[in-house]
């Protein structure tokens, strides 16, 4: 596996890959590796032909007081895990060769920016389009691979790369999850033991929704009464609690067709997301990977 420091030598070995006939898979992280992200290595891994990883942790994207400078970094720890997992090429740029001073651009969506996430993270979103951005034009790859656990992530970068004609698919992946259920997160590592105990609750909440909506509820207040009532019994203090509508983000009135329920909350100061999307169609309900309307013009 190389391993890259400059935005001109990572080109120079992609337009390599490219002139050799490769399709590119690209796999953006923030580094603290777990299962989750070897998970979107191994589907790129399986659809690519030349695997490209980066480690970056974005300082655009953390808000003032957020965990920028506590954030799990290992960076030989890191590229070991890249290394036995497929990855042809990390990118591990400095701050300093990603961004200026001079910095004046900014990449925001009409309200898909603003809630959930958004709403609790100022400018979080921003920052994240920010740098996928700047990444997908560095990479230049064929695909690349998100994982679902980061649903509003996932929708917001694929509206991204359809509205602005990135010539990239979008892949989602599930979220992969500790035994007792709890989403493999980086942030994880912060969790005290009674915390680590508690943070089940999150997904405990979540699945008892999805066990009513199979029950045939449909009221949108009554699931998220039983996401909050099980999260604070756990001893979270939710942040939001959301059922929206899947491919844009909208608040639904009623469970019916493919909607993400969608859950933050604190555990002492560390928060955690998490989140089921499913599908209801007349009684049935099926647990579903995230999906997106077509946005692309040329029906890629
Ligand atoms: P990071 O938190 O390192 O996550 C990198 C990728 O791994 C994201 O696509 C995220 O959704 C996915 N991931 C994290 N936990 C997962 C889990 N338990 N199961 C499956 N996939 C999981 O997300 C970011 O970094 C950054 O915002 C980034 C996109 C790199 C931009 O800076």
């Amino acid at each position: 596996m190389k391993k890259v420091k400059s935005v001109s030598e990572i080109r120079r070995l992609i337009t390599e890959s490219k002139k050799a006939g490769k399709t590119i898979g690209f796999v953006p992280t923030m580094g603290g590796l777990h299962a989750g992200h070897i998970s979107l290595l191994k589907r790129a891994r399986e659809l690519s032909e030349f695997v490209v990883a980066s480690i970056f942790v974005n300082p655009v994207q953390f808000g003032p007081g957020e965990d920028f400078s506590e954030y799990p970094r290992d960076e030989d720890g890191d590229c070991r895990i890249l290394e036995e997992n497929g990855c042809d090429l990390v990118f591990l740029p400095d701050a300093s060769e990603i961004f200026s001073d001079s910095r004046k651009i900014g990449i925001s969506i009409d309200r898909l920016t603003d809630h959930l996430c958004g709403s609790s993270r100022p400018g979080h979103f921003e920052g994240v389009l920010l740098i996928v951005a700047k990444l997908f034009n560095i990479v230049a790859p064929e695909m690349a691979f998100f994982g679902q656990k980061d649903a509003q992530q996932a929708v917001i970068i694929q509206r991204m790369a359809a509205e602005l004609d990135f010539p990239v698919k979008i892949v989602i992946c599930p979220t992969v999850r500790e035994e007792d259920g709890l989403a493999m997160s980086s942030r994880n590592l912060y969790l005290s033991r009674q915390d680590r105990i508690s943070a089940a609750g999150m997904i405990t909440g979540l699945r008892e929704a999805f066990a009513a909506a199979g029950k045939g509820e449909r009221d949108p207040s009554v699931l998220k009464a039983l996401i909050e009532e099980r999260m604070k019994a756990s001893g979270f203090e939710p942040d939001y609690i959301e059922i929206v509508r899947a491919g844009s983000l909208d608040p639904v009135d009623r469970i019916e067709g493919t909607v993400l329920m969608a859950a933050a909350g604190y555990l002492s100061s560390t928060r955690l997301i998490d989140n089921i999307a499913f599908r209801a169609a007349g009684k049935r309900v099926e647990e579903v990977l995230l999906e997106f309307p077509d946005w692309s013009r040329h029906g890629k």
